[in-house]
């Protein structure tokens, strides 16, 4: 079940890893992680994106920093675990395609199987947009407020085989504010994300093996 756990190696500048981002909607992080590549000397390099239909917003921002970006629908397969499996191995293959080391997933809305996490395992990272462990899944912002938390924020961690329940790699935390909905608290923490992500990632890169025994929560 716990599939072996491979890091990518230690990256330099002058030869960055190479990173695929995934995303499904906006692409805020995204743009983010492209912002921060571009103003100086990096230890990654994204080398595409990917997104699992042709109309993610975020596609636009890879096309226009000249990054290849490619949506990769849903294959129309009636069962839907042989569906499922399809789709991940159409995205395994462009992944293998551009060489990538590092899967970064910056708002990617679906789960993986564990046959797709077996093979990028300490490879694979996310980031959530709640304090892990607390509020994980697909509303966290909701469960945050409906629990009366006061403080919230956002996760880097490996992907494992679980909704967001891999190693912890980096948090950072944002003040729940008296009156604040769901969409007030969503661009708080998305703030904190866009300074937390690209950085967290620029460490990994370069000394990976620093993040494997850590397990602040
Ligand atoms: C982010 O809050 C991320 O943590 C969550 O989905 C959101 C993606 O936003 N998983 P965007 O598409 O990057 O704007």
């Amino acid at each position: 079940m716990d599939g072996s756990f491979t890091l990518p190696r230690d990256a330099s500048t002058s030869d960055p890893l190479r990173i695929a981002v995934m995303i499904s909607g906006g692409g805020s992080g995204l743009a983010s992680i492209l912002s921060y590549e571009s103003f100086g000397s990096r230890f990654f390099r994204t080398v595409l994106v990917l997104a699992d239909s042709n109309e993610a917003g975020g596609l636009g921002h890879a096309r226009k920093a000249g990054i290849d970006s490619i949506g990769i629908p849903l294959p129309e397969i009636g069962n839907k675990k042989e569906q499922r499996l399809k789709h991940e191995e159409l995205i395994h293959e462009q992944l293998e395609e551009y060489n990538t080391e590092l899967i970064i997933l910056a708002g990617y809305m679906r789960i993986f199987t564990p046959v797709f996490v077996s093979k990028w395992k300490g490879r694979l990272i996310n980031i959530h947009p709640s304090l892990l462990p607390k509020y994980p899944g697909a509303h966290a912002h909701r469960d945050a407020l409906a629990d009366g938390a006061v403080i919230s924020g956002c996760t880097v961690h490996f992907v494992d085989e679980g909704v967001d329940t891999g190693r912890i790699i980096a948090q950072s935390e944002v003040p729940v504010l008296t009156g604040d909905s769901i969409g007030d608290l969503q661009e708080r923490v998305k703030m904190a994300e866009h300074a937390l992500y690209p950085r967290t990632i620029d460490a990994i890169a370069e000394n990976p093996s620093l993040f494997i025994d850590r397990q602040d929560g």
